[in-house]
């Protein structure tokens, strides 16, 4: 076999091992299964039961119905990471555990939800570790027992599909900057779409070019990749017009001539996220036959200092013909985006969502426990709120008042690409934004708080695949 076929398989290995999630309606009496108890205290430990088989008990307080949507999600979670932690390799657990009846969640949703996220509490970014003798830590398998299975099996596919599916975006996103370069970017994503009804479009330089992205060129320029310009369609919907999902696909953020300080740096291959994310939620829509339209546009650069480089002071002419006067080289997700939001007009779309890993002064509004959200549309900001909250992608709104908008009006150019205050930073990327996407209904995620994991996500280090469970809703839900 030749060496990059043998190299591809050992990817497709490496990446894509799925929990199998069986049901069955007796307990397996096999010695190597460990079952998992959910106890009505707050301790956990693993007992050898007179059977032989190890009990994993998980103590999750005296009142069950203290248990939230939030927390069940923690819990699926935490069951794997810990399962993970002790090496345990097969469980079961009796449905009665997970059934919490004041929740009143459908057999459906439960199921899905709990596949979800076993799925990604299993996910750990180990294809460039050496592994050790007994192999990774790695749930293989998880037994359902109990009533009434048969309406899990749907929700428990489609959680399962879904999980594989972000961990394949995370995957990409983890992938080091040196590698995961625009053009390796749109190569993955004909290869996450193959054999599926989506179709894929990659403008290269002078297809861009001929488009007249400017800001996107602008930032491209001081790098030796060039850029690309993703254009995925799925129509699942008939002749409804699409949704476009825009995603911010910065292979790597150095700042630029702007340069960013060292420790500010070495994440900065997940700049991408936001794209990866469009990706692999229109190749999950396609998968799942979602019967909606959905159109995903990622613009991918990197950013980079050299004699060729953007320089502050430069002026930009985007697509739609709005100047930027470069403020910070550093700003330059707002830039590519620019042209991506005019390009999205195309479509007449119904509405309009974009991605990105925008600022860090999003950490700093709201922590790392949700992205935030900014819109002109009331209710679509509570839409989102509610999806959030469904899906686990939870996020916050901050606002785009009219009076900000002064804050990035330009002296030389018609806006510049910082704000004029040091104040709200969030707020000045998603005001700049908003002067492309005037001409549909539109909606901008920061998800620079969720790019990598944090504590008490009980998920493996690295990125998260966040908002994809969020826009999955969106597009099953958004009439
Ligand atoms: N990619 C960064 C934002 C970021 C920071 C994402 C931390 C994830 C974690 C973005 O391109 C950036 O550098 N933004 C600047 C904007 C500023 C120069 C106006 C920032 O946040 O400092
Ligand atoms: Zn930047
Ligand atoms: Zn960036």
């Amino acid at each position: 076999m030749r060496p990059n076929i043998l190299l591809c398989i050992l990817y497709l290995y490496l990446t894509i091992r799925m929990v199998r999630i069986i049901t069955s309606s007796q307990l397996p009496k096999d010695k190597k299964i460990c079952l998992v108890t959910l106890t009505a205290n707050n301790e956990t430990v693993v007992q050898l039961l007179k059977t032989g088989q190890k009990n994993l008990c998980i103590g999750i307080g005296p009142d069950r119905k203290k248990i939230t949507r939030r927390k069940l999600i923690s819990l699926a979670r935490k069951m794997v990471r810990l399962a993970k932690s002790h090496r345990l390799e097969r469980l079961t657990v009796e449905t009665h555990n997970l059934i919490f009846p004041h929740l009143k969640m459908l057999p459906m949703d439960l199921a899905e939800v709990l596949a979800t996220n076993w799925e990604l509490a299993n996910f750990d970014f180990n294809q460039y570790k050496t592994p050790p003798k007994e192999g990774f830590p790695n749930v293989e398998e998880i037994t359902l027992t109990g009533d009434g299975l048969s309406e899990w099996k749907k929700g428990l596919e489609k959680g399962s599909m879904t999980g594989d599916y972000i961990n394949r975006c995370r995957v990409l996103c983890n992938i080091p900057g040196g590698e995961m370069t625009p053009d390796r970017m749109a190569k993955d994503t004909i290869k996450v779409v193959a054999k599926s009804k989506v179709k894929v479009h990659i403008m290269g330089q002078k297809e861009i070019e001929k488009n007249k992205m400017g800001a996107l060129l602008g930032v491209a320029r001081g790098s030796v990749e060039e850029p690309r310009f993703i254009v995925m369609e799925y129509r699942g919907g008939g002749k409804e017009k699409p949704i476009v999902l825009v995603g911010k696909g910065i292979t790597f953020d150095s700042g630029g001539l702007n340069i960013k300080p060292g420790d500010h740096m070495h994440s900065m291959h997940m700049d991408m996220t936001g794209g990866a994310v469009v990706i692999h939620t229109v190749a999950l829509a396609a998968k799942l036959g979602l019967k909606c339209n959905v159109v995903g546009l990622v613009a991918a650069a990197e950013n980079m200092p050299s004699g060729n480089s953007y320089r502050p002071g430069d002026i930009l002419t985007s697509m739609s013909g709005t100047t930027i006067e470069v403020m910070n080289t550093d700003a330059e997700g707002r830039l590519v985006l620019a042209d991506a939001l005019t390009y999205a007009k195309k479509y007449q779309p119904r509405l309009v969502v974009d991605v990105a890993t925008l600022t860090g002064a999003a950490l700093v509004a709201v922590g790392m426990r949700a992205s935030v959200i900014m819109t002109k549309d009331e209710k679509l900001q509570n839409l989102f709120m509610e999806l959030g909250e469904k899906s686990g992608d939870y996020v916050w709104p901050l606002p785009l008042w009219e009076e900000f908008e002064d804050e990035i009006k330009g002296t030389f150019s018609d806006i510049i690409n910082t704000g004029k205050t040091r104040w709200a930073g969030t707020v000045h990327g998603g005001m700049f934004l908003y002067q492309f996407a005037k001409e549909y209904p539109w909606i901008h995620m920061d998800i620079a708080p969720r790019m990598t994991s944090t504590e008490g996500d009980y998920l493996g280090k690295g990125a998260t695949g966040e908002p994809m469970r969020l826009l999955i809703k969106l597009l099953e839900e958004y009439k």
